[in-house]
């Protein structure tokens, strides 16, 4: 409900806060490239409220547990790993990966109650899951995260990076639907923008052009980038892949985006990003990798733009929307599914929902405003 105060005879609007909700969302998270967790030691994620430990056993599978032991309540993840179980630092009691106490070196024998609780893990594309469901039940079919990379193409490794980030991560779910920040807050210009949200699913379609007053263009023999063509999905409350494709004169880049998060706390949580080239004949491996490192440094650069807003601006329940606003609302309701028991899932957060934004009129405001930057560098730059 919004809320609105009288001053001088005229309504006000007052924002609505809120409160980040103390529940996690259910649905997998992607805790990052699997491989680095393969090392032969065990690894502390907190996550969720919580701390977990994160460790190979000697067969190579990952597994996951409550990092707090159900001794006396000492870190596994600062542990070592023994077998196929993590031994907990303080009195080497050892964890299997289903949660089971396997050892106690000084006891005669192991409680029988004895157990604690294995988080449900999924590898996909060399990355890890973790399925958080504070109902405890296990994930259904449906909501596996689908192929990521089209297995029959040639890419690029993943190059992969993440950042801690202090605010309720329903900010980077807004994202999804907010086109006038990509012109404002990324520098690039959204000429068409779609939403479709239906199930589990999110999906942003959008097409954008450079802009000159912004891209610094450095001869004939550099490519010159045109613009970007992007199919955004997330699949679950935090996981999302972007067919992302870079319009050069010359050539087209394909590349996939990943944009994930996991949350630490109600206030806190680690954003991750990662990207992989498709290798094609216009782009081979060499420059497939140069254009990837080039690609990870822009894509960190966006990510850091989002957060210098998220750093000072406040939670909003009731955003003021224009009509060149995405739907907010019917986005938040869609990530509330997240939140409530299944039982309690409604059909407005789950149907079908698709809206393209009309982008005539920002598209013709930001065209006026690029040729203005223009004309102002070109008279600067003919005063100096
Ligand atoms: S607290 Fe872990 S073994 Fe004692
Ligand atoms: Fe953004």
């Amino acid at each position: 409900m919004t809320t609105v105060a009288i001053e001088d005879g005229e309504e006000v609007r007052i924002i609505e806060q809120g409160v980040p909700p103390e529940r996690f969302a259910r649905g997998w998270h992607c805790l990052g490239l699997v491989k680095g967790f393969r090392d032969g030691k065990p690894h502390s994620v907190e996550a969720f409220g919580t701390k977990l430990v994160v460790f190979a056993d000697s067969k190579g599978e990952v597994k996951i547990l409550d990092a707090y032991c159900r001794h006396m309540g000492g870190d596994l993840s600062q542990g070592s790993i023994k077998g196929d179980s993590v031994a907990c630092p303080f009195h080497d009691w050892r964890w299997g990966g289903n949660g089971k106490c396997t050892g106690i070196p000084y006891a005669r024998r192991v409680p029988p109650l004895a157990r604690t609780r294995g988080w449900q893990t999924m590898e996909k594309d060399e990355l890890l899951f973790v399925w958080h469901d504070p109902e405890g039940n296990p994930p259904p079919q449906e909501v596996a995260i689908p192929e990521i990379r089209d297995p029959e193409a040639e890419w690029t490794e993943w190059t992969w990076k993440k950042i801690e980030i202090d605010t309720n991560c329903r900010e980077i779910i807004d994202n999804v639907v907010d086109m006038a920040h990509f012109y404002y807050v990324h520098y690039g210009m959204p000429t068409y923008f779609k939403n479709i949200f239906e199930g589990h699913i999110a999906i942003q379609e959008q097409s954008g052009e450079s802009r000159e007053d912004v891209v610094e263009w450095e001869g004939p023999d550099v490519p010159r980038l045109l613009g970007n063509r992007s199919v955004a999905a997330y699949y679950g409350p935090s996981f999302m892949t972007d067919d992302l494709v870079y319009v050069y004169d010359r050539y087209e880049v394909e590349s996939m985006l990943i944009n994930c998060h996991y949350p630490v706390s109600p206030d806190k949580f680690v954003l991750m990003y990662g990207i992989a080239v498709k290798k094609t004949e216009q782009v081979p491996a060499d420059i497939a990798d140069q254009l990837m490192e080039a690609m990870i440094g822009y894509i960190g650069m966006g990510f850091e733009q989002d957060v210098e807003i998220w750093k000072n601006k406040t939670r909003i329940e009731n955003p003021l929307l224009c009509s060149e606003d995405g739907p907010v609302y019917q986005l938040r309701r869609w990530y509330e599914q997240f939140y409530v028991d299944v039982a309690d899932i409604t059909p407005d957060m789950v149907d079908r929902f698709e809206f393209e934004l009309d982008t005539t009129k920002p598209v013709e405001a930001w065209k006026a405003e690029v040729a203005e930057n223009l004309a102002r560098k070109a008279a600067e730059g003919a005063t100096v």
